[in-house]
């Protein structure tokens, strides 16, 4: 299992300190939520601040677009060292055309649904992706719980995965703990993003850890 810690859970005011350790407690990748207060009732992370972590960290940056204007903003964060860029599909009538202008722009490509999105709706792209991401909560907030309609497109996903030889990830975001990331992985989940479980933890290398054996 791939841990993705998210660091919308993290301080703030202390980025570099909350992120330093997570590569050696066995985190390969770094969840980056990105919120613009349109798409999703929050603003967050900027390109700037990526950059910043991009230059002190060996992690995969896993940059997770929540905003209505993915096309405009994805260079920027591409320029600023996103290994991965996911954007949501109900941000745009052009998925197609946006996967194409990633690939063009040397980044690994995810598209990502929220919790009342059909899964079948992500059918015609799944071959063009590198990674899928399941939301199991509404996007726009950590900290709130899992929603198990999440697990049965974890299931659809794997299915087709296996049954065309697609090579993504499945990737899944929003309530994960011990608890839920063990039915996630259950249905074949490959990556878990975790905020609340793993920067609210008094041990965080132990919840890593854990995740990462699920
Ligand atoms: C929600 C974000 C998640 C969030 C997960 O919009 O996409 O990545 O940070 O946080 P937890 O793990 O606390 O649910
Ligand atoms: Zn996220």
């Amino acid at each position: 299992m791939i841990v993705a810690p998210s660091i919308l859970s993290a301080d703030f005011s202390r980025l570099y300190e909350e992120t330093k350790d997570l590569y050696a407690y066995g985190a390969e990748w770094l969840h980056i939520d990105v919120m613009d207060g349109h798409f999703v009732p929050n603003i967050t992370i900027g390109p700037v601040v990526v950059q910043s972590l991009k230059k002190h960290l060996k992690m995969v940056f896993d940059v997770h677009l929540m905003i209505s204007d993915p096309r405009f903003f994805a260079k920027a964060f591409v320029d600023a060292g996103a290994d991965i860029i996911t954007f949501h599909y109900e941000a745009t009538n052009d998925v197609l055309g946006m996967l194409s202008y990633l690939k063009s722009l040397g980044v690994k490509v995810g598209l990502s649904i929220k919790p009342h999105t059909p899964v079948v709706v992500l059918e015609p792209f799944l071959k063009e992706l590198d990674v899928v991401l399941v939301m199991s909560v509404e996007p726009g907030f950590g900290g709130q719980s899992f929603m198990p309609l999440a697990l049965d497109k974890i299931k659809y996903l794997a299915k087709q995965k296996q049954e065309n030889h697609y090579p993504y990830l499945i990737e899944v975001d929003g309530g994960i703990n011990e608890q839920t990331g063990q039915l996630c992985a259950q249905a074949q989940a490959e990556v878990l993003v975790a905020g609340t479980a793993i920067f609210k933890a008094s041990n965080r290398q132990e919840v890593i850890g854990r995740l990462k054996q699920l």
